[in-house]
């Protein structure tokens, strides 16, 4: 297998409490050497200066839609758009058709990622069979096939008692219990989030206390089981806070935000219409805001994208009525979440690797997310202050649906390596 020289850049991996200009050595998938001003032979010299060299960013929220949605992406397109966006492990969500509910079909996502050689997938299971909530899947079965977590998202765990078996279960096999948090009773049929801006467009909306009360209860349950929780996009100031909260307690509980959620307000609804329809929807201001509070104050353990395509014609559909929820996020991920989080001054460089690469790596419970001599190399060179305008044609998910069309980002991948390989690069 081909060696890689990776040279001048600043390498940086929380994890290993590594910061400085370094130089990185790769051979056969593993790094061999990190130190400085390495010479010596390779097949390939990678000039990283003025680029930082850190941990291959994880992603533990993605939707590639194979099998049965296919039309709105692949397991081929999905992992492209991921490491164009310096991703080289990502988490897919069971609720494709069918659901991944049996150990095969977690089985056959693997074996067919792997085929694809671009980024590694570590399949999300479904906690209930087709996600309908009744019957709890086989998951220690799902656990030695490779799910890395459990979840039926696109919706919550239908009941406390459902989540409370599958949080014991999953506590035995060291997995966590990723939800959806929605009370449908006070979703019903909103749309977008309840303020201003829904009465605007005349559509229904979804109010904050839809994610908070179902936050609440599964906090409860996490408590009172002992049980590993994760909590999927949230995106409320109060669901925030009880997480902040709970996890003083020493309740097991982690969170992810998406680049959305920390960026946009449901205004944006206004100009990028269903593009712009996600669930939970975008919030307003006061949200954003304490979003961002808590990815400053570590109460937000990772970023993670929840890329959720939609074919053209299916966002095309009335915002009020069928188009699909959703927006993709790979692509615009650390173009985001540089420009927002870091060259705000919101945080260091050092933190955002954690939130992208560590953290969410130790959810999924995989040892990825470090720089280590011997360790597998899985790296992301990336360009702090490259500027770059995000056009949603060019890019590589078979879908359209971003509301980051035309914008201008600074900071972007330019190089991603997975087991040694180089499978995207930038002007690199
Ligand atoms: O906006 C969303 N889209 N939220 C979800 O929970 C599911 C996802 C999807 O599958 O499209």
């Amino acid at each position: 297998m081909a060696s890689i020289l990776i040279k001048g850049g600043r390498v940086l991996s929380p994890e290993d409490q590594l910061d400085g200009e370094l130089d990185v050595r790769v051979e056969d998938g593993v790094i061999r050497e990190i130190a400085p001003n390495l010479g010596g032979a390779a097949d390939e010299t990678l000039d990283a200066r003025g680029n930082v060299v850190a941990p291959g960013f994880v992603d533990i929220h993605v939707h590639f839609r194979e099998p049965g949605g296919e039309i709105s992406e692949t397991l081929e397109t999905g992992l492209a758009a991921a490491v164009a966006g310096g991703f080289t492990a990502v988490s897919t969500m069971p609720n494709t058709k069918p659901v991944i509910d049996r150990p095969e079909l977690v089985r056959a996502q693997i074996e067919k990622a792997r085929s694809l050689g671009l980024a590694r997938l570590f399949p999300v299971a479904a906690v209930s069979m087709a996600s309908q909530g009744e019957s709890l899947t086989d998951v220690a079965a799902l656990v030695a096939a490779g799910a890395a977590a459990f979840s039926d998202d696109g919706r919550p765990v239908k009941t406390a008692g459902l989540l409370r078996r599958a949080l014991e279960r999953t506590r035995d096999l060291g997995v966590p219990v990723s939800d959806h948090c929605e009370d449908p009773s006070l979703s019903g049929a909103g749309v977008i989030n309840e303020g201003p801006v829904a009465v605007k467009l005349g559509v229904r909306g979804i109010p904050g206390s839809s994610e908070d009360v179902c936050v609440a209860r599964d906090l409860v349950m996490a408590e009172a089981t002992g049980g590993r929780l994760h909590i999927m996009h949230l995106s409320t100031a109060r669901a925030l806070d009880m997480v902040r909260q709970a996890k003083r307690r020493g309740v097991r509980v982690t969170c992810e935000v998406t680049p959305h959620h920390f960026t946009l307000t449901d205004e944006a609804v206004l100009t990028h219409g269903t593009n712009a329809k996600v669930n939970p929807p975008l919030r307003s201001a006061a949200d954003v805001e304490a979003i961002r509070a808590g990815i400053a104050d570590g109460t937000v353990d990772a970023i993670a994208t929840d890329h959720a395509p939609h074919a053209p014609e299916l966002k095309a559909k009335p915002l009020g009525t069928e188009a699909p929820s959703g927006v993709i996020g790979l692509e615009t991920a650390p173009g985001l979440a540089l420009t927002e989080l870091v060259h705000t001054g919101l945080i260091s460089l050092w933190h955002l690797v954690s939130l992208l690469s560590a953290n969410p790596a130790r959810i999924i419970g995989q040892p990825l997310g470090r720089l280590q001599v011997g360790g597998a190399a899985d790296v992301t060179i990336f360009n702090p202050d490259l500027e770059w305008t995000y056009h949603v044609a060019e890019g590589r998910s078979k879908s359209r649906n971003s509301p980051f069309d035309g914008r201008t980002f600074r900071g972007a991948a330019t190089a991603t390596i997975v087991a040694g390989r180089i499978v995207y690069r930038r002007g690199m």
